[in-house]
């Protein structure tokens, strides 16, 4: 067997401790599939509030760490627990940044202003926490823009470091419409030179971008879809990266995502009130039944549900579904099962429904585990109109559940979804290309046809999506490849 490597996630979400997204079930879930190749894994997070010690047997693990910032040296200290895959988590406790209600904004959906410092210390104490736990990783895996720029605390704070020396870094994007934009101000408190302010480094318009500065310090760069690898280099996708990106296209690629099949499995799913498989589809009608009498839906297995589970932002297209739900629902014989938050104007949209349309409409504004696998298990069509998506996790859950995806052709959805061809009943889902409410409308109509006059086809559908391998061991192994690639680079190159 190749070596094994030693490797330190650093993120901002974690599956099952914090989570807002599918960021916190991929860094929940990779680190294990990893584990199964031979790796050694550890992952570091904030210990926030919300997280449950006692429900994760979450102890003190080790104090003082001290962490130079732009300030001085800052005192935290850290818990640990082992996940349900026995990996490592280390939890950093400071609760100066992270002893507050949610993870990047209170309950009103006010970031916090002090987010740039808050990510910043996460982005440096991860690596801190390497060092004093005394963990040598060959690669430093990151997410997002909240821990991009420890690729730049590796190249620069720790570069000499007996321990960090010879580490690289690989950095994914999950979603490139998150950068991390903070005024100038903040740059002191990083602790970088004031020369790397240029815009070859953190400049962005003369802001610090923190992406930016991430992906021009990482050895290799992944996002969570060939597609969306695609979209992001131009200039539309990119919003304004897309340069950057080009400029390291040989070390730039997309990765699909897996999913959890202990969490997400409807043959097992603990959380839903009868299990059924693609051989045995009797139990999904009980769920069916269950979610109809949870979001008062009449209770009919005649009429089709379509599902949505999301956050309410720009990004997920739901206000394309907003404008189109009268249209459909005048048009057609159809249920909807909605769970979300987000905008509140589309919060206040949604919740409106049932009360418009009694039996038809059920909505739960909020966040709700429980209640989305039952929408997964329970619907017949999923929804997601999104205007980009660079993976997403909830059409992989619906496929396995047996719930036909309704999806613009775009990102991880373009990946993952194929085309219903209405002449030999193959595909597994519906898919449409342009933003637009009629888009949307007629692909409904094309699905809630579907079920209605070829509902072979639709049976068909539905078993051949619960029988696709989205494993998370199939990407594991992609990003194996990937970290062993980023330890043919150089110290110095950027
Ligand atoms: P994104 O990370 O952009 O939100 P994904 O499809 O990758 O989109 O992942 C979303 C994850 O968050 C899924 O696991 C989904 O079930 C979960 N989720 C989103 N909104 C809610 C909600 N309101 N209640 C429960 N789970 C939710
Ligand atoms: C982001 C993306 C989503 C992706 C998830 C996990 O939140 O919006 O498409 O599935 O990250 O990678």
């Amino acid at each position: 067997m190749a070596e094994k490597l030693k490797v330190a996630f650093i993120a901002s979400e974690c599956a099952p401790y914090a989570k807002t997204g599918g960021l916190g079930d991929v860094v929940g879930a990779l680190p294990g599939a990893l584990k199964r190749l031979g790796h050694e894994v550890i992952v570091i997070i904030p210990l926030y509030q919300q997280i449950d010690q006692a429900l994760f047997n979450i102890k003190p693990y080790l104090s003082p760490v001290g962490v130079w910032m732009g300030d001085g040296q800052e005192w935290c200290s850290v818990h640990q627990t082992r996940n349900k895959d026995a990996v490592p988590v280390y939890f950093i406790n400071y609760e100066k940044y992270f002893l507050r209600e949610g993870i990047y904004h209170d309950y009103g959906f006010n970031d916090y202003k002090d987010n740039p410092k808050r990510f910043a210390f996460l982005s440096k104490a991860g690596l801190q926490v390497c060092v004093d736990i005394g963990f040598k990783p060959d690669v430093v895996h990151l997410h997002d823009w909240h821990t991009a720029i420890s690729a730049a605390y590796l190249k620069t704070w720790f570069r000499d470091h007996d321990l960090l020396d010879r580490t690289k870094s690989v950095l994914t994007i999950h979603n490139i419409g998150y950068q991390g934009k903070y005024s100038h101000e903040f740059f002191p408190y990083l602790g970088f030179q004031e020369s790397d302010f240029t815009s070859d480094k953190f400049e962005d318009f003369g802001d610090i971008n923190f992406l930016k500065g991430g992906i021009q310090y990482s050895d290799m760069i992944t996002t969570v879809s060939p597609k969306y690898a695609a979209e992001t280099r131009t200039p539309q996708g990119g919003m304004g990266l897309a340069p950057y990106l080009n400029d390291k296209s040989d070390r730039y690629l997309g990765i699909l995502n897996g999913i959890d099949d202990r969490v997400w499995n409807p043959s097992v799913d603990p959380l839903i009130p009868a299990n059924y498989s693609s051989e045995d589809l009797k139990g999904k009608k009980k769920c069916k039944k269950a979610l109809q009498a949870r979001l008062n839906l009449d209770s009919t297995q005649k009429v089709p549900i379509i599902g949505v589970i999301s956050r309410f932002v720009e990004q997920k297209g739901l206000d394309l579904l907003a404008q189109v739900v009268d249209r459909v629902l005048s048009n057609m014989i159809v249920q909807f099962a909605i769970l979300g938050s987000g905008q509140k104007d589309l919060e206040t949209y949604f919740s409106n429904l049932p009360y418009q349309y009694p039996g038809s409409v059920g909505c739960h504004i909020g966040y709700d585990n429980e209640l989305s696998h039952l929408i997964e298990a329970g619907s017949d069509f999923f929804a997601m109109p999104s205007r980009y998506e660079p993976c997403g996790l909830n059409q992989l859950y619906s496929l396995k559940y047996g719930s036909l995806p309704i999806v613009r052709a775009t990102g991880g959805l373009d990946n993952t979804v194929e085309q219903y061809d209405e002449t030999n009943g193959k595909g597994t889902g519906f898919k449409f290309m342009e933003a637009s409410t009629n888009a949307l409308y007629y692909t409904i109509g094309w699905a809630v046809s579907t079920f209605y006059d070829r509902h072979d086809h639709f049976l068909q559908m539905q078993k051949r999506g619960m029988k696709q391998d989205f494993s998370w061991d199939r990407s594991a192994l992609e990003y194996e490849k990937v970290y062993r690639l980023s330890q043919a680079f150089t110290r110095d190159c950027k």
